[in-house]
């Protein structure tokens, strides 16, 4: 018998699998000092020290429509706002802390307003929530892995409740899933050492989740970290081991399977820069064309790409992360029939690209020119014909005469008028032939 909460979770991901490409948003106080999300832990920086940025936290350009817009453009079809990150600094008008945004000078509930826009705009919303807390006081300070005040005997935590602190958490959490409407994931980060599962009073929390919003979709954090997928990957999953499992700043070698060797729902999260916070000094940049080949390669894995912007302490997306969007988005214009509903085709990675599939449609993503004809493997008899996808214009299937005579197991395609000279290709970055099988 097949564990519930396996076709429970293939179930409710339907829309994510279709979905292929989503949008990060990591945003918070630690856009005002720019060294990333972490700053206060990397740091070891009390809270007082942090409270200046809380003081001085405006968003005054924070325009949620443009960042929906701009979503939309690169064909991103949901995106996960950091409702409160690590920090324990709170996007919205929570009741349970004063610690949100509300009480700084932004004085706005930043999360109705991203909810409002994106949902207008058609994108699907999440919300990352971390159920890590380093301003919360009865989170454990002393000794804990990563809080700010790990080394600091003064932080002990004999005073603290660590049950106190779940309440919190699960309330929040309570808040999220009343307040805002249809929420469509919830993001939580995340779980490490004897700060996981149980702790967390998770079976709990995921029922109280699912009464809510039956629908809603979650990550395998609960359990795990970018370091360990927990149950998800077993044949048994908890019952909140997640819906799908969320590798972190790199895509699996082969995709997700589970020990049965089924396909587990995932979604790779990758930052355009090497931060996920807004962090002016760091400019390496990944350019439009990685991105679109890293959005290609998980989807031939069966997976998502969630990609990552870190908007500036005024609620600005960087011009750098803008351009490298649009960019995408142009492609997508083009190829995105190749993206959506679309996974791991029925034949093996080519040489000179890659494949995705979506029933009879074959997409041959073709990166490499060829210096003669663009060979496919093994595939003899199978095509009905081949089109660009970008203009619907015929790719031909030559005959098998003359050099290619020998080659009858294999078919072939031609991009250009000629004997398959391909060079250069129409679309350097991915020029996508669709293939109709027969
Ligand atoms: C991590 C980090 C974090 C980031 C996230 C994104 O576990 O703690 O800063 O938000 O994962 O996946």
């Amino acid at each position: 018998m097949i564990n519930k909460n396996i076709t429970e979770r293939w179930a409710r991901t339907e829309w994510f699998r279709q979905a292929r490409f989503g949008m990060f948003i990591h945003w918070g106080l630690y856009a005002i000092p720019s060294r990333g999300e972490w700053v206060r832990s990397v740091e070891k920086m009390p809270l007082e020290q942090y409270q200046q940025f809380f003081d001085e936290f405006k968003a005054e350009e924070y325009r949620p429509k443009e960042w929906a817009a701009l979503a939309k453009k690169a064909g991103m079809k949901y995106a996960i706002l950091t409702a409160k990150h690590h920090d324990g600094f709170c996007l919205w008008d929570t009741k349970l802390t004063d610690y949100k945004s509300t009480n700084t000078p932004a004085k706005r509930d930043l999360v109705r307003e991203y909810v409002d826009a994106f949902r207008a705009e058609g994108i699907k919303v999440g919300l990352y929530f971390s159920i890590v807390d380093w301003q919360h006081q009865d989170y454990p300070h002393f000794e804990d892995s990563y809080h700010p005040m790990r080394e600091n005997k003064d932080y002990s935590n004999e005073k603290r409740d660590i049950n106190r602190y779940i309440e919190f958490m699960h309330g929040q959490i309570h808040e999220l899933l009343t307040g805002y409407g249809h929420l469509d994931i919830m993001w939580f980060d995340f779980s490490y050492d004897k700060m996981a599962g149980d702790t967390w009073k998770s079976q709990e929390l995921i029922d109280m989740v699912r009464s809510i919003q039956p629908h809603i979709i979650i990550d395998n954090r609960l359990e795990g970290s970018g370091e360990k997928s927990g149950t998800i990957l077993t044949n048994n999953p908890s019952d909140f081991a997640g819906d799908f499992a969320c590798p972190e700043q790199m895509v699996p070698p082969a995709g997700i399977v589970n020990e049965s060797g089924d396909s587990v729902p995932w979604e790779a999260c990758l930052t355009l820069n090497s931060n996920w916070g807004y962090c002016a000094a760091d400019q390496h940049w990944k350019p439009a064309s990685m991105v679109i080949r890293m959005l290609v390669e998980c989807v031939s894995k069966n997976g998502n790409l969630l990609l990552n912007v870190g908007p500036d302490a005024k609620g600005r997306i960087p011009a750098q992360s803008i351009k490298i969007l649009e960019e995408v988005g142009n492609w997508m214009e083009k190829n995105s029939r190749s993206i959506y509903n679309c996974g791991i085709a029925d034949f093996p990675k080519p040489e000179w690209g890659r494949f995705t599939q979506n029933g009879k449609k074959l997409y041959a993503h073709i990166y490499e020119p060829q210096a003669g004809a663009i060979s496919l493997m093994n595939m003899a008899g199978k095509l009905e014909k081949a089109r660009h996808l970008s203009d619907g214009s015929e790719v031909r299937i030559p005959p098998k005469e003359w050099n290619l005579s020998e080659y009858k197991e294999h078919e072939f395609l031609y991009l250009k008028p000629g004997h398959g000279n391909n060079y250069p290709l129409p679309d350097e970055t991915d020029t996508v032939v669709e293939i109709t099988l027969k």
